[in-house]
């Protein structure tokens, strides 16, 4: 199909949803009463209870399905994704193409953390665009060193990172990782030059990313079995063990990687005991450590960074961000002690299109945000908001539910079944919520969520449940 054809569709497509604006709510009811007056009973019912739903997934004979199989055939299929397709959003809502609102609980996986298409932060692209989005690492410009500079006042200021002292700015959270590593690779060998202090620890259940390097850091057979043989020199070991560490982080070990709280395996939450066992370790045998906070970190767990409650024991010579940091736009940094960026020299690492002048523009704007104390104060005012309405949930489902993990506005609701049909139930009635782990929900909603989008979301996570878990058994 031309690429001509193809933007017609999907004219054709926003054409429908501005026309359905007067009505969304009555299209689908209207249409499918009217297909059901002849058909069987079992097929009228499954018609009319879509039709009661607000937002019941586009039919395979929706304008959305047709324009989503025509695009099908050019995509590499990476991904599972759910009928709906998104067009717009604002604040803490997404709208599919058929002009329907969806409340985002998801915020594309803990990235609008001040919501979609923000004023101030699209008024930034818009002037940065206009002045200069790139001109390579080959020159300066006044964006990278300003946002470097700011990541590092704000991380002293917040009290985590005591020895923050320099940043190298990438495009995602994986590159973010891969510099993390091959920095970590670097310092083991600037110790023992015979390169036997190589090994790099993570731990299971963590996710580091997709690039052969932090992909060999995230021990999940899922990710890693397709793409094996994993790089060498890559050992792993079980979140909060305390006892293990003495063989697992050795005199061979030159980085240990983890997340202080895990995101995609299941909002898991690392002790402080542990944390400062692992510091301590780590000093013993001369190993950097690396706090991977591309999640959990700025300003999610009503901290700067999740780590900021830990004592300076603690506290990690390298710390990773993406995500949130660019709300959207693709941007990831790796901030390093003075001391681990002694051991990197000119041309050891690089990158095109990192820091560039848009993306480091936009990212000061965020940090700036992202590091207020009113809006962290805020963020825990949300989690208690969410923590009241999972004690209802427990009680409503005492059977389905087991645990609360996170803090924050990351936060887990362990099921004892499989979340999905919930996920999509949501989905139906207006909820967009994602899973993590081994059936477990997660919420990680924009920061900037208000209590009555919490309150309405919880409603229809309820309304989802009650669907799912209280549906009649049909006999
Ligand atoms: C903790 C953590 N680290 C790294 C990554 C990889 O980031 P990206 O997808 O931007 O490469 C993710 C992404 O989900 C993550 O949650």
């Amino acid at each position: 199909m031309s690429a001509r054809v193809i933007g017609q569709r999907i004219g054709a497509v926003l054409r429908t949803q501005q026309q359905s604006i007067a009505s969304p709510a009555k299209r689908y009811y209207a249409s499918a009463s009217t297909a059901a007056s002849n058909l069987p009973a079992s097929e009228k019912s499954a018609i009319e209870r879509e039709a009661s739903l607000p937002n019941s997934d586009p039919p395979s004979d929706s304008q959305t399905t047709r324009l989503v199989n025509s695009h099908a055939p050019f995509m590499v299929p990476t991904y599972v994704r759910p009928p709906p397709m998104f067009h717009k959003g604002e604040g803490c809502y997404i709208w599919d193409v058929e002009n329907r609102p969806y409340l985002d609980f998801t915020s594309g996986i803990a990235v609008n953390s001040l919501g979609h298409c923000d004023p101030e932060i699209s008024q930034i692209m818009f002037q940065q665009s206009k002045t200069l989005v790139h001109a390579s690492n080959l020159y300066y410009n006044p964006w990278t060193g300003a946002l470097s500079q700011l990541l590092i006042e704000k991380t002293r200021e917040s009290g985590a990172m005591k020895d923050a002292g320099k940043v190298f700015v990438c495009n995602s959270g994986s590159e973010a990782n891969e510099a993390a590593i091959k920095f970590a690779r670097k310092c083991g060998r600037t110790a023992q030059p015979d390169g036997s202090k190589h090994e790099i620890v993570s731990f299971h259940n963590s996710f580091h990313g997709r690039t052969m390097g932090s992909l060999s850091a995230t021990p999940n057979p899922k990710y890693q079995k397709p793409f094996s043989p994993m790089l060498p020199g890559f050992r792993y070991g079980t979140f909060n063990d305390i006892a293990a560490l003495p063989e697992l982080v050795t005199k061979n070990t030159c980085g240990v990687i983890i997340e202080p709280i895990q995101g995609e395996g299941g909002v898991n939450v690392a002790t402080h005991e542990f944390l400062l066992a692992l510091r301590k370790r780590c000093n013993e045998v001369g190993a950097v450590l690396i706090y991977d906070e591309i999640q959990c970190g700025l300003g999610r767990t009503g901290k700067f960074w999740a780590h900021a409650d830990l004592p300076a024991e603690a506290h990690p010579d390298i710390l990773t961000t993406a995500k949130a940091l660019g709300n959207g736009f693709p941007i990831g940094a790796t901030i390093v002690t003075d001391e681990v960026s002694s051991k990197i020299m000119t041309g050891d690492h690089g990158t095109t299109f990192g820091g560039n002048p848009l993306g480091c523009r936009i990212a000061h704007n965020i940090v700036t945000r992202l590091s207020d104390a009113q809006l962290q104060k805020d963020v825990l005012k949300k989690e208690v908001v969410f923590r009241k309405h999972f004690v209802r949930l427990h009680e409503m489902f005492p059977d389905v539910i087991k645990e609360v993990r996170g803090r924050g506005l990351i936060l887990g609701l362990q099921l004892n079944a499989d979340p999905t049909p919930v996920v999509t139930a949501a989905r139906e009635r207006g909820l967009l919520i994602i899973t993590c782990g081994t059936n477990t929900l997660r919420f990680v909603p924009p920061l900037v969520i208000s209590e009555e989008e919490i309150e309405k979301g919880m409603t229809i996570l309820e309304e989802a449940m009650e669907f799912v878990f209280r549906r009649p058994v049909k006999v």
